[in-house]
């Protein structure tokens, strides 16, 4: 299917900690990204959100190790290629991520237009300066950003600027895919409106071609996705549209994530009404049966007897051993 941008199929990735031990955080995990689509991607700290967005670029290294599973890219499976074709062939120009924090790692030594020129010339060595700075100042220019910040260091901007100059340096390369990852988490909530607006018009200007976005927020991604995955100790629980997740969420899971957090109005101060118990699992240990069990309030012991298969209906999958009815129309 030629819309498709990309489709994973069943990833496995793992930590190969000190002691010899396999952390699986992304843990058989499939889902498909196509054109003009965003993803969200929602789910605790700890869940393996960042893991599988490593994961998609192919960084997979030190610990992050690769096990199995496919990652297609506009039909290439890149799980296939070598370190070298991946950072010349896909990084950036196929697939561009936005790390967690990225913002706090600009060079602070670095004046904006030097940055980006440090990074354009990894890719295309024979660029000249100004013919960067020339790019950068148009870019810049199409997503509202003042020109003076290619002329500052990174300590002269505010933390929605920086975010604002990571995302536009990000998707310099016109990327297919982008991968940002908790874009919004360490800012206010009025700088969180702006940022979300930005990565928007990223899409609706075809600077990017789809989104994935990462967040601890569930019901954020009403706003920005279409379809949406919760995922809990490296697996896919709940995926749907982000209308059905967010509204008709069937996971116990997904019902706490939705209901435990307040999404705070323009003008108001956020906060939680109520978290959900306990914590993730330690993914060290293996469990057998459904992850969240042990936290859910509706587990049974069918729960925790077998693992729990997905269930599929139309665009629908979640996995849970409760008969959840799931209404034709979904
Ligand atoms: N470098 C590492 N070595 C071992 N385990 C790790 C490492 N980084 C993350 N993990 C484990 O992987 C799991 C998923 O982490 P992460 O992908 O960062 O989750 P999230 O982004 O959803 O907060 C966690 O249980 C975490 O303990
Ligand atoms: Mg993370």
């Amino acid at each position: 299917m030629s819309d498709k941008l990309l489709n994973v199929e069943q990833l496995k990735t793992y930590y190969d900690t000190r002691f010899g031990e396999k952390i699986f955080a992304v843990d058989g995990v499939s889902f498909d990204l196509e054109e003009g689509k965003v993803l969200g991607i929602a789910g605790e700290s700890g869940c393996g959100k960042s893991t599988l967005a490593l994961s998609l670029i192919g960084l997979f290294a030190k610990p992050l190790c690769y096990d199995s599973g496919a990652i297609v890219i506009k039909g290439r499976d890149v799980t296939q290629l070598d370190k070298e074709t991946r950072r010349v062939e896909i990084l950036g120009k196929k697939i561009a991520y936005i790390p967690q924090s990225a913002m706090n790692a600009l060079n602070p030594t670095a004046k904006i237009k030097n940055f980006i020129f440090d990074i354009m010339k990894e890719h295309f060595p024979d660029m000249t300066k100004e013919e960067v700075f020339k790019l950068a100042k148009e870019r810049f220019k199409e997503l509202n950003l003042d020109e003076r910040v290619l002329h500052s260091y990174p300590n002269e901007l505010s933390g929605g600027m920086k975010q604002r100059t990571v995302i536009a340096i990000s998707t310099i390369m016109n990327p297919d895919i982008l991968v940002a990852d908790e874009p919004t988490s360490a800012l206010d909530v009025s700088t969180q409106k702006v940022v979300m607006k930005m990565l928007m018009s990223l899409m609706e200007k075809k600077i990017v071609k789809s989104m994935i976005f990462i967040t601890h927020e569930l019901p954020l991604l009403f706003h920005i996705a279409d379809n949406i995955m919760v995922m809990y100790a490296g697996e896919c629980v709940e995926y749907g549209t982000s209308e059905d997740v967010v509204f008709k969420p069937l996971h116990p899971y997904a019902v706490e994530l939705m209901t435990s957090i307040v999404v705070p109005e323009v003008g108001q101060k956020g906060h939680k009404l109520s978290s959900i118990p306990g914590a993730p699992p330690n993914l060290k240990y293996k469990m057998t049966g459904c992850r969240f069990a042990p936290r859910c309030s509706l587990a049974t012991e069918a729960c925790t007897e077998a693992d729990v298969e997905e269930t599929v209906v139309g665009h629908r999958r979640y996995r849970c051993v409760m008969d959840r009815k799931v209404k034709s129309d979904v």
